[in-house]
């Protein structure tokens, strides 16, 4: 019978990933101990809070941390697992940034005893799992590491990437099918019976650097079908045909599915997990890095766009719709939809531009401390504006009667008040 894990299992990174699977995992009746640098995510957690916004995550929360199941700390105690959640950006010339991964296996490294296992759930470029070994192994040598050889290890390390949709991440976690890649095969085996414990799709076994490219390879995926869809619209705008009719058609083929167009790729993920790719083999990922530039491209072209339509006016104002980076979600990361602004506010100076954002309450660092720059409830930006740009597409933004937008300039970037 295939083992599911029993024991006290730590987790470090309490964002996005780290909270949802601590969650999961103590509603299944393991002790989990949230770890985190930040001492107020700790205490919100603690508190039995959720320091952001994620459907069905705040009950789940408050009922885990008054079971007792699940507690927040700083400082990492000794377990029988260790799962490492934390951020890994890239650099200015986005190559990876693993400092956090290593100073998370560091920190195991510590408290680290035989039959643990480790699991690294954090978005990786190949050979970083084994890497995670090797910073264990130089701080603790007198452990047998899985990359020592055949003769068995005192440890078990493993990757198992995370796929989740923010927005759906408390169903998706549970049903998506879970790739865990162990250095070894036993690692994988050890690793998998942390996820038998609540997940309900199936778990694909494989070797670790399989498990980090298939991670990579999802997002890349997705890059390059946006990119697709993007320059569709690029194409489409100098030829003056309407490209998401054009895409409404073409979708029509048995065997096509575009992508709708937008003003980015924004997020935590898409827009940095391709560069792993073109990091590994710069030479051979040249499409991949063409994605990369031309969804990168893309909030200048909208931003361009929007201040030509502004030309029309002697003094507009200008309400743009949405900043998070994407729909019905509080996650301003990475959002293009921030730098559409910071660009219009930039090349506009003189002109008001009003910002709404149902999931924001205050300007977003990137956008504050610009004098022609506001937050604004969206019913009365449009109503002021003679130039509505919508760059999210945001339920409530969706219901915005077209009779209030008569008369307006209206740029819909995502498509959504098309009829
Ligand atoms: N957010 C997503 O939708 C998503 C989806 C799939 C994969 N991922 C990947 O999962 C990983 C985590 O992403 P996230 O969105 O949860 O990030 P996040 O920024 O929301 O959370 C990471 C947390 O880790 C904490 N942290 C940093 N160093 C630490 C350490 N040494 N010990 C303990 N805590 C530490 C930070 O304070 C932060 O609270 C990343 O690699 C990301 O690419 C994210």
């Amino acid at each position: 019978m295939s083992e599911v894990f029993k024991g006290r299992l730590a987790i470090l990174g309490l964002g996005y990933i780290g909270l949802p699977t601590a969650v999961a995992i103590a509603t299944r009746g393991v002790d989990v101990v949230g770890v985190d640098i930040n001492p107020a995510i700790v205490a919100a957690v603690s508190r039995g809070e959720v320091p952001f916004t994620e459907p069905d995550l705040a009950v789940a929360v408050s009922g885990a941390v008054a079971m007792g199941r699940l507690t927040a700390t700083c400082e990492l105690p000794e377990a029988d697992a260790f799962i490492i959640a934390v951020p890994t950006p890239f650099n200015e010339d986005r190559s990876a940034n693993l400092s956090y991964v290593k100073a998370a296996a560091e920190q195991i490294a510590s408290r680290l005893k035989v039959g643990n296992i480790v699991v690294l759930e954090s978005t990786s470029p190949p050979g970083t799992t084994e890497q995670v070994c090797r910073w264990i192994s130089a701080l603790r040598p007198d452990l047998r590491m899985p990359l020592d050889g055949e003769n068995g290890a005192d440890v078990y390390i493993a990757h198992c990437p995370e796929r989740v949709l923010p927005g759906r991440i408390m169903i998706e976690i549970v049903t998506n099918d879970r790739v865990v890649g162990g250095l070894t095969p036993k690692c994988a085996e050890k690793a998998a019976s942390i996820y038998r414990l609540f997940a309900q799709g199936e778990i694909l076994l494989t070797d670790a650097a399989s498990a980090e490219m298939a991670k990579l390879v999802e997002n890349a995926y997705r890059d390059v079908n946006l990119a697709f869809a993007n320059e569709i619209s690029l194409v489409c705008e100098t030829l003056h045909i309407d490209a998401w009719e054009v895409i409404r058609l073409a979708n029509r083929h048995p065997r096509v599915n575009i992508l709708n167009p937008g003003p980015g790729v924004g997020g935590h993920c898409i827009p940095v997990d391709p560069w792993f790719i073109v990091g590994a083999a710069p030479e051979q990922a040249r499409l991949i890095r063409t994605a990369r530039e031309v969804n990168d491209q893309r909030p200048h072209h909208v931003a361009g766009q929007v201040v030509e339509k502004a030309q029309r006016f002697r003094s507009p104002k200008i309400a743009c719709l949405g900043l998070t980076f994407k729909a019905n979600v509080d996650d301003v990361r990475e959002s293009p939809a921030i730098e559409v602004v910071d660009l219009i506010a930039k090349s506009l100076p003189e002109v008001e531009v009003m910002v709404a954002d149902p999931y924001v309450d205050k300007l977003p660092k990137e956008l504050s401390g610009r004098d022609n720059l506001r937050l604004e409830g969206a019913h009365s930006a449009v109503e002021k504006a003679d130039i509505v740009v919508l760059l999210v597409e945001h339920d409530p933004f969706k219901t915005i009667r077209h009779t209030r937008l008569g008369g307006k300039v209206v740029y819909d970037t995502r498509g959504a008040w098309r009829q």
